[in-house]
């Protein structure tokens, strides 16, 4: 059985937004956070507020996207502290600027690869120990793409599919895998200018990055796959796959306006 206090967690992205909510309030709840991001003046500050709550939490300065060295950290901070209990993958960037196939290359390096590099590397672990989570944090793009964001869809799509086809196999060994819908949430991905978009989604699909957090936290290690910050965003794709043509206007529509 997970329990946070005393654990070691690590969490990418953990520079801004969601990830760094997440890893303050793993801090919080007693974890001791290893926090991964690349811009290291941002995970300095973060750490001194991190180690408020548990003194031996740190950072690393890590692109994911590089998976040899990400697979390389993991493996030093497992042997380092003992163990990993829960990882959050959370790293990711947005849709790709630039022609051809390599921005969309670079965009799955990021949002997919690395994310099956961290589960793999972490998993062994905690199946001998019989206890460990791992948050996979995906979109509701991924359940109902977005117009726009194809590459950003597809990234996220493969991290759920990827997330819940493995999750099968380590049913039973004390290891919980998770999915993280979290809404939409004002982030540097979403509001890169720092102002509210007057065309954001409705109130209902919003979050904070808080909100979020404290969700995850206090479902962690449950039985549950998926974690959603809104449940509304979840008819999006019952209703494509009831009524596809239907659907296929609402969005088109909702371009318009
Ligand atoms: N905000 C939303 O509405 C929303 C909705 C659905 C899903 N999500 C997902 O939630 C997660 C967090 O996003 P966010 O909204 O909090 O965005 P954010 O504030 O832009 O945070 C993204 C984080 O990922 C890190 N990152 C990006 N590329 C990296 C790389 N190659 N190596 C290491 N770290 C990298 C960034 O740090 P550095 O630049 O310092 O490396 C940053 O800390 C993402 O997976 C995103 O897809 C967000």
């Amino acid at each position: 059985m997970l329990t946070i206090p005393g654990s070691v967690a690590v969490v990418t992205g953990a520079s801004s937004g969601i990830g760094r909510e997440l890893a303050l309030e793993l801090a919080a709840t007693g974890a001791t956070v290893v926090a991964l991001a690349r811009r290291e003046d941002r995970l300095a500050s973060l750490t001194e507020q991190l180690r408020r709550s548990t003194p031996e939490s740190g950072y690393v300065v890590c692109d994911v996207s590089d998976t040899d060295h990400f697979v390389d950290v993991l493996s030093r901070l497992e042997a380092d502290r003992g163990r990993i209990d829960i990882l959050i993958n959370n790293a990711a960037i947005s849709e790709p600027d630039g022609e051809g196939v390599e921005p969309y290359r670079r965009l799955m390096e990021t949002n997919y690869f690395s994310v099956v590099a961290g589960t793999l590397t972490v998993l062994p672990g905690m199946r001998s120990r019989g206890c460990g989570a791992v948050v996979n944090v995906s979109s509701d793009t991924a359940r109902a793409p977005t117009p726009g964001e194809p590459g950003y869809s597809a990234s996220k799509a493969a991290v759920s599919a990827f997330t819940e086809a493995l999750s099968f196999e380590t049913e039973g060994d004390g290891v919980h895998l998770h999915v993280l819908y979290p809404g939409w949430v004002p982030t540097e991905m979403t509001q890169p200018d720092g102002r509210a978009d007057p065309h954001r989604p409705p109130k209902f699909v919003r979050r904070t990055p808080h909100q979020v957090a404290r969700l995850v936290v206090s479902r962690l290690g449950q039985r549950r796959l998926e974690l959603d910050a809104t449940k509304v965003a979840r008819i999006a794709p019952v209703a494509r796959a009831l009524f596809p043509s239907a659907y296929r206007r609402g969005v088109r529509a909702s371009l318009r306006t």
